[in-house]
């Protein structure tokens, strides 16, 4: 595999070794010996077209740890504002050095378009494509329940929000099944998908019935940035109605976890008390990122 786009007929036994990897990093806590920085002579190029906290900064601690050097492009004084396509662009940081290169996009697909037509020797990894996928928050959210819960095997996941925008949601959904895990979303029906199409994932038109027994039960930020869905409540009603909120939770099962891919906003989505709560998870995410990440980036370094 040359790039890491998605998580739809991902192979379970790379998943299970990109987090057999991911642990050693942990337990090395990154810091790795001088033969293991193999990145060494690399650029690795981090091209976000939309904002990012976690994900950019995992990406380039990850690439850190191995030695890379890490260019960010600066959209707004980069060519893309003179006219120039993300194909050129990426053509022309191969040719001046770089590798790697992590790609944020609005557009759905734009980063498996580019997989089509990249010079060979390029890796692309998809780091959130519009509505479509985001498969490296949803590598670092298995590993996460894993870390927790020990397998997703026969687990019983609750996502609830904005499933249809949720790229988070999509690339979820495709590796929990996959993995094992039984998933049920559940939001405003405005912001639920007719249909999956995804063995193992119900749409519940209640976040009770969604959340009753779950073992991981995950928030997801409202999109407003992707269009033109109207729904009719504001932050609490929405917090009240969808989110994660003590009430809610007592739904779940008694050793729960709650978790939320960031960024959140609290008293919308969860309420605050929880995301910092005994239950939360949400900084965990964060942390295992890094080592996810580190993981994916060896693994499409093999063999080079
Ligand atoms: N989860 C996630 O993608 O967060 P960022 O937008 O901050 O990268």
């Amino acid at each position: 595999m040359k790039h890491w786009m998605t998580c739809e007929n991902i192979d379970t036994q790379v998943v299970h070794r990109i987090f057999s990897k991911a642990s050693e990093f942990k337990r090395l806590k990154g810091i790795l010996s001088p033969a293991q920085k193999i990145f060494k002579r690399r650029i690795v190029a981090l091209l976000f077209i939309e904002p990012s906290t976690r994900t950019r900064f995992s990406f380039e601690v990850a690439a850190a740890r191995f030695g890379a050097k890490v260019l960010h492009l600066n959209l707004d004084t980069s060519s893309l504002m003179k006219g120039e396509s993300l194909s050129d662009t990426v053509d022309n940081l191969h040719a001046i050095g770089c590798r790697y290169f992590i790609i944020r996009h609005p557009r759905s697909f734009a980063v498996e378009e580019l997989a089509k037509s990249a010079k060979p020797g390029i890796r692309l990894i998809n780091a959130g494509d519009g509505t479509n996928e985001h498969p490296t928050q949803a590598m670092l959210d298995a590993f996460t329940i894993i870390e927790k819960k020990g397998s997703l095997k026969g687990l019983k996941v609750a996502i609830l929000g904005d499933i249809l925008r949720s790229r988070v949601a999509r690339s979820n959904m495709h590796l929990l099944t996959m993995l094992g895990a039984k998933v049920s979303v559940s939001g405003p029906k405005e912001l639920l998908p007719p249909t999956t199409g995804i063995a193992g994932v119900t749409i519940l038109a209640s976040p009770d019935e969604a959340v009753r027994d779950a073992d991981v039960v995950m928030a997801l930020r409202i999109q407003r940035e992707r269009g033109d869905v109207v729904f009719q409540f504001n932050d609490e009603e929405f917090l009240q109605k969808y989110g994660i909120t003590e009430d809610r939770l007592k739904y779940a099962s008694k050793d729960a976890v709650v978790m939320h891919p960031g960024p959140m906003q609290r008293g919308v989505e969860i309420d605050s008390d929880i995301a910092d709560g005994p239950q939360s998870l949400i900084l965990k995410q964060s942390e295992n990122g890094v080592f996810v990440r580190m993981a994916i980036l060896e693994y499409l370094s093999e063999g080079e």
